[in-house]
C-alpha cells in the first residue's frame, strides 16, 4: 500500500518557561507522510528548525506506545487529538487533510503549569498518587496466586481502572481543570481489591484533599474527562470514589 503525503501549516504554542508569556507561532511542513505518526511529524517540524538555525518545538513524550502518558498535547482543541481512545503518540497523520491547519497547545490547567512550549510540569499526580495511590504490604516470600480469591467482575473492573496512564487529559479537559477521573481510578482500582482494604479508611480523604491543595477544581459532571481519556476511563468510577470519600468522612 503506498503512502500519501501531506502538506500543513501548524499553529505551534511557543512559550519560553513558566514566567513568560506564550504566543502561537506559525510553521509549515511539507510531505509529511500519512503513514506516520503526530510526534513523527513534530520531529520533522524540529528537524527543520534545527536545519534554520531556530529553537526547536519542546515536547514531552517517552514510550511512543500509548502506555506512558507523556506526549500530552491539545491538538485542534481537543486533549490527544481528534480520535478517540488514543493517545497523542498513537495519533496517525492519515486522520488530518492536506493543507489543514492544526493548532498543538499544552495542557492547560492550574495544576500543570507550562515548563516550556508543549511541556508541562505534571508532578502534581505524583504527588496526589504519593497521597494514598499505594497499598501497605507485608514483605517476606510471594504469596500463593489462589491464596486470595478476588471475584472477576471485581477483577475486570479494578483492571480497567487500572488502565490510567496519569496523563492528565481528564483535568486538562475539565472545565473546571478537575483531576477527578484520575483520582477515582486510582482509587477505585484499590478499593476493589482485598490488598487495597488497609488504606481504604484515609485515601479517598487524603487523595482528594492533596488534589484540592495543588489547585484541581471540582467535578463538572459534564462527563467531558470520560470522552477524552485515552484510556477509556468510565465516570462510574467518580461514584465509587464520592462513596470512599463519605464512608471515610463518617468514620471520621
Ligand atoms: S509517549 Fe508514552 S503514551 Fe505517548
Amino acid at each position: 500500500m503506498s503512502s500519501k503525503t501531506i502538506n500543513l501549516k501548524l499553529k505551534v504554542w511557543r512559550q519560553l518557561n513558566a514566567k513568560t508569556k506564550g504566543k502561537f507561532e506559525i510553521y509549515e511542513v511539507k510531505n509529511i507522510s500519512t503513514d506516520s505518526s503526530f510526534l513523527e511529524m513534530v520531529d520533522v517540524l524540529n528537524e527543520q528548525l534545527v536545519n534554520e538555525s531556530k529553537e526547536p518545538v519542546a515536547f514531552d513524550h517517552d514510550c511512543r506506545e500509548g502506555i506512558c502518558g507523556m506526549c500530552s498535547l491539545f491538538i485542534n482543541g481537543r486533549a490527544h487529538g481528534p480520535d478517540t481512545e488514543i493517545t497523542t503518540c498513537q495519533l496517525h497523520m492519515r486522520t488530518f487533510k492536506d493543507g489543514e491547519t492544526i493548532s498543538i497547545e499544552p495542557w492547560r490547567a492550574g495544576g500543570f503549569p507550562v515548563i516550556k512550549d508543549l511541556m508541562v510540569d505534571r508532578t502534581a499526580y505524583d504527588k496526589i498518587m504519593q497521597a494514598g495511590g499505594f497499598v501497605s504490604i507485608s514483605t517476606g516470600g510471594i504469596p500463593d496466586a489462589n491464596a486470595i480469591p478476588i471475584a472477576k467482575p471485581d477483577a475486570d473492573e479494578a483492571m480497567d481502572a487500572a488502565a490510567c496512564i496519569g496523563c492528565g487529559s481528564c483535568a486538562a479537559t475539565c472545565k473546571n481543570s478537575s483531576a477527578m477521573l484520575f483520582v477515582a481510578a486510582k482509587v477505585s482500582q484499590l478499593a476493589l481489591l482485598p490488598q487495597g482494604k488497609i488504606e481504604a479508611s484515609i485515601r479517598a480523604k487524603n487523595m482528594v484533599a492533596k488534589m484540592d491543595e495543588l489547585g484541581f477544581g471540582n467535578c463538572s459532571n459534564t462527563g467531558a474527562c470520560e470522552v477524552e481519556c485515552p484510556k477509556g476511563i468510565s465516570i462510574a468510577h467518580i461514584a465509587r470514589l464520592n462513596r470512599e470519600y463519605l464512608v471515610a468522612k463518617v468514620k471520621d
